[in-house]
């Protein structure tokens, strides 16, 4: 570590002093940490063209005033102990988000939300019913760890060059051949654009064609992940109802930059849209000359017939750009999702993210490229999907054994369920907190990062379960759990008057 000190001979301090001085304001200013590592006594000297000697006198008499600890033989390290002085906001700095969150400093123009990216964890939830989460432990490490020896070997000099902020042309070569196969859209590799995620892909969107005020589209209920975004660039939000269908395509509105669906598993309902409605809502871009952004997130898992072909493959005109991710299908700490881009957006699009980051990692997108293309991604997806499609039939028959009938949806694909609660049931947020009682995490709408008012209906009559995590004996022994936790919400909501489901659960 070279320290920012500057000595100047002809000052009235002597050299001894003016390091001592100026490195006493490093570490009282919190530039250097406690514990952080003094250089050594000849480096630094000879950093600041001294004698030793006048770096060690220095060091002494900053170890005799408590600023530094001398740990001989190891080195010279800043105390643990020392003092800060941590400048202090005036109380008016503080202002407030339009979520009553603070912003420390008034000058920060930003006033946004963030969804929750991960649950803080929770060392009392033994059996976590999050959404959206894949199997860690079904992570392709081998095939990963060959191709990774491989591609260092042989094209190492990659990894230190900012490639083209469009992405790696052979990732989008594979990604451009994917979806053609497994989506049904024709596209060309020069209309791919690599992004950090679908996140990302949001936010360069937003960045094309949300200024104060835009109105756009959203699903209701939606991803707040999405909402957030748009809200965060000054849009405003008009909303378009979700029914047991998906978003309804009758009502769409007039003068709007784009609508933001989730056609294949709706989130957060798991509603796939039927093709006409589909058609529909092409149709109503083109003449409205809207956008559709379409999120296909979790598609890749679809289990007792393949998924209907993407909006995507039916959009003619260029109104529709396609957002896809490898955070389900293998998982979100790769960071690398993909969007599939009408030709007139592409130069703005790719313009945008290299403002955004320069490009997306290198290596990331190379070994995604060997993995796709060599054909070990559609082995991973077939061996998940199976196992993910045992682990949902566990479930929803786990849940009929303890509660009968259900009124389920989104089992057809994806990695969870909403299920719809019969009326005389406890509340999903008493649910939620009698089941984290007992280790136990299902959730509301609201706390899985759904858009929904929170008096609405649907948040207090549903719950999500997000079951890829959890193997078949988890799945029995939680849900075995969950009956417990809603038979003792249920007993202390209604005390004096028994449901009829509780009857038949005693
Ligand atoms: C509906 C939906 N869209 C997008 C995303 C974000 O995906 P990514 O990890 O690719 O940014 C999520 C994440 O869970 C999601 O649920």
């Amino acid at each position: 570590m070279q320290l920012p000190l500057g000595l100047d001979a002809n000052a009235r301090a002597s050299l001894q002093a003016q390091i001592f001085e100026q490195v006493r304001n490093l570490i009282v200013d919190g530039r250097l940490q406690p514990g952080a590592r003094m250089p050594a006594t000849r480096i630094l000297a000879s950093d600041l063209g001294v004698s030793r000697n006048t770096v060690v006198l220095a060091y002494e008499r900053l170890a005799a005033e408590g600023f530094v600890e001398m740990r001989s033989p190891i080195g010279v390290f800043v105390a643990r102990n020392v003092i800060f002085d941590s400048p202090r906001l005036p109380e008016a700095s503080i202002a407030s988000g339009r979520d009553g969150s603070t912003y420390r400093d008034r000058r920060i123009v930003f006033r946004g939300e963030s969804h929750t990216v991960a649950p803080s964890p929770d060392a009392s939830i033994r059996y976590d019913y999050w959404v959206g989460r894949p199997d860690a432990t079904l992570f392709p490490a081998k095939a990963w760890e060959r191709i990774l020896h491989q591609t260092l070997q042989e094209h190492g000099p990659g990894v230190s060059a900012y490639c083209d902020p469009a992405g790696l042309l052979e990732l989008r070569r594979a990604v451009a051949q994917y979806v053609g196969v497994a989506r049904g859209i024709r596209a060309r590799p020069d209309q791919i654009l690599i992004t950090s995620g679908i996140q990302e892909a949001l936010n360069v969107l937003a960045r094309l064609f949300i200024g104060h005020g835009t109105e756009v589209a959203v699903e209701y209920p939606c991803y707040s992940g999405a909402a957030n975004v748009f809200t965060s660039y000054g849009a405003r939000l008009a909303t378009v109802n979700v029914d047991r269908e998906g978003v309804d395509t009758s009502r769409l509105p007039a003068d709007i930059a784009f609508i933001y669906v989730t056609p294949s598993h709706q989130f957060p309902t798991g509603a796939t849209l039927p093709v006409e409605r589909r058609a529909q809502l092409v149709d109503w871009a083109e003449r409205a000359g809207a956008y559709v952004l379409e999120d296909d997130y979790d598609s890749d898992f679809y289990y007792d017939s393949a998924p209907l072909p993407a909006l995507k493959s039916m959009d003619e005109a260029g109104r529709v750009v396609y957002l896809g991710t490898f955070s389900k299908s293998l998982g979100a700490g790769l960071r690398i999702g993909y969007m599939v881009l009408p030709d007139c957006l592409v130069e703005a699009a790719t313009v945008v993210k290299a403002l955004l980051d320069n490009c997306s990692p290198w290596l990331p997108q190379k070994l995604l490229a060997e993995f796709v293309t060599s054909g070990a991604f559609a082995h991973h997806l077939r061996r998940t999907r199976t196992i993910y499609r045992d682990r949902r039939d566990c479930l929803l028959e786990v849940l009929r054994e303890h509660f009968g009938d259900l009124d389920v949806s989104g089992s057809q694909g994806g990695m969870h369920v909403m299920w719809r609660l019969p009326e005389d049931f406890p509340d999903a947020s008493t649910i939620q907190r009698e089941a984290r009682r007992r280790g136990v995490g299902v959730y509301d709408l609201l706390s899985c990062n759904v858009r929904v008012r929170r008096d609405d209906h649907l948040n207090a009559r549903s719950l999500l379960l997000g079951y890829a995590t959890l193997d078949e004996d988890a799945i029995t022994d939680s849900i075995a759990l969950l009956a417990n936790a809603i038979q003792d919400g249920a007993a202390e909501c209604d005390a004096a008057c028994p449901q009829p489901w509780q009857r038949s659960m005693a």
